[in-house]
């Protein structure tokens, strides 16, 4: 296993007020599980606001964690020192969403590509030489070396953090929205060039979207969180074909319906954001799903295998 969550809690305290008491207590991630594959693309999909990027920053010990424990190839980070964690980060690239927030808009490409190079200690030749070989990973001719962000397009930058992420080698890359600022012909470019160097260079990646149809032909497994919980984790193709979990369906249905007859058919409500209403003691979609009972606000449904290496956390599909 290259990444290992096991029941991770990470709550934040939001609000004004000088008593704590007067604030409210959100749980950003709420007892989640998963776990990475050697060499595995896995999505994780859920509206804004339903802890994906929490994860990420937790994986990398940006953020500490309330409960639970994470492991890089077997060692936890979380409770790591901070040479260890400097060596786990090691094992990570990291691509946001936001291509300027990827690169120093003041330097030339070049030194962005160099920097990671130089602080670990290698020389200038050499970091100017895996600079070039890494253009040459992600198709763009190397005289964009010269090059300033603001002068590229959106694509090409984010080709160029890429090609950043992929100078020290890492072998796992967390890839946060990485495509949702690009237009869609650009997206599907930088989703092919995602495969090819997954293929190339024996990666695993973590990508994260709100749009689970960015991600259909690229992930071999899906993690759906919503709200802070894992809903559902399963292979692409079982996501696709047989999904279980009533949020799960409602992603699937947010993408463009064409055929205007099957608007008819679908299941649900708007989605967007996740309007955050905390309650410890039943199922956070209660008030969004079409199918509820009874028992879905009585109590949590706790993440369960549903058949082989699938899994949901629904009281309705026991
Ligand atoms: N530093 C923070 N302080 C307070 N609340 C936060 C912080 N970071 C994230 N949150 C909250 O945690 C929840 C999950 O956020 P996030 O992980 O950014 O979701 P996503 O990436 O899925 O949109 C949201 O309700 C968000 O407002
Ligand atoms: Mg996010």
């Amino acid at each position: 296993m290259v990444i290992d969550i096991d029941n991770v809690t990470k709550s934040f305290r939001v609000g004004s007020g000088f008593f704590l008491q007067g604030r409210k207590k959100i749980f950003a991630l709420d007892e989640v599980s998963f776990h990475l594959r050697e060499n595995e693309i896995l999505g994780i999909v859920g509206e804004s606001g339903s802890g994906k990027t929490t994860v990420a920053r937790c994986i990398l010990a940006l953020t500490g964690i309330d409960e639970g424990r994470i492991e890089i190839h077997g060692d936890d980070i979380q409770s790591a020192s901070r040479q260890k964690r400097r060596e786990l980060r090691n094992h990570f690239a990291i691509v946001f969403q936001d291509p300027a927030a990827n690169l120093n808009p003041r330097q030339r490409v070049k030194n962005s590509i160099m920097r990671p190079l130089i602080l670990k200690g290698v020389s200038q030749k050499e970091a100017n030489k895996k600079a070039v070989e890494a253009m040459e990973k992600v198709k763009l001719d190397a005289r964009y070396l010269q090059s300033f962000p603001h002068e590229l397009s959106g694509g090409q930058q984010q080709r160029i953090a890429i090609a950043r992420a992929l100078v020290l080698e890492p072998d796992v890359m967390i890839l946060d929205e990485p495509t949702s600022a690009l237009d869609i012909s650009v997206q599907a470019q930088i989703l092919n060039l995602l495969l090819d160097l997954q293929e190339e260079m024996k990666m695993s990646y973590i990508i994260i979207t709100h749009d689970l149809n960015v991600i259909r032909y690229v992930c071999d497994r899906v993690v759906v969180m919503y709200m802070g919980r894992v809903v559902e984790i399963a292979s692409m193709k079982e996501i696709d074909e047989n999904p279980r979990h009533p949020y799960t369906r409602m992603l699937l249905e947010s993408s463009p319906v064409l055929d205007p007859r099957d608007r008819e058919n679908r299941d649900i409500q708007e989605i967007g954001e996740a309007k955050y209403i905390y309650n410890p003691t039943s199922c956070n979609l209660v008030g969004r799903c079409p199918h509820e009972s009874d028992i879905c606000s009585q109590a949590r449904p706790p993440l369960e295998e549903v058949q082989d290496d699938h899994f949901v956390a629904c009281f309705l599909q026991k």
